[in-house]
């Protein structure tokens, strides 16, 4: 077959451009760990609190180094379990976190991580996460869910 030298240039320059963004997406995932967070499982909007995971939400040790974090979502507040919405997270611990809303679609947003989900009525939005670094994290709504959405945040202290 016969090709002209322009279309075989234009070939090889997509390949060679696919393949890039390949790489990319493969250090992104593999090596540096963004994931993209699960919604495979249901809950009744209307009971998020008789569900199993959100009759207590709040900081769970569940194994050696190894957490379960649910916060239940409503307009506008993070229900993190405690009064002053700052959890306490040891450095560098596996944390399980799993949230759902109780209204609207909420964002969930840790900034500064790599931690970023949508929380839609009816889904678990699930994501696991390893706080390298000591620090103040919010905790921040990132999908406009009425009058009250700027005040809509949490604090993550992650301790030594
Ligand atoms: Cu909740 Cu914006």
């Amino acid at each position: 077959m016969n090709m002209h030298k322009y279309e075989k240039i234009w070939l090889y320059l997509g390949s060679a451009t696919l393949l890039f963004f390949l790489i990319v997406v493969g250090v992104s995932a593999f090596y540096m760990g963004n994931q993209p967070p699960s919604c495979a499982v249901t809950l009744d909007p209307e009971k998020v609190r008789d569900h199993e995971l959100f009759k207590e939400p709040g900081l769970k040790q569940i194994g050696e180094n190894e957490y379960q974090l649910t916060i239940v979502a409503s307009a506008f507040n993070y229900d993190v379990g405690t009064d002053d919405k700052v959890i306490e997270v040891p450095k560098g611990a596996t944390v399980h976190i799993s949230s759902t809303t109780t209204d609207v679609i909420h964002g969930f947003e840790i900034a500064g991580t790599n931690v970023n989900m949508m929380l839609e009525p009816g889904y678990i939005s699930t994501l696991t996460n390893t706080f390298k670094n000591a620090g103040t994290y919010t905790l921040v709504c990132n999908e406009y869910c009425g009058v009250g959405h700027h005040m809509m945040a949490a604090t993550i202290e992650v301790v030594e």
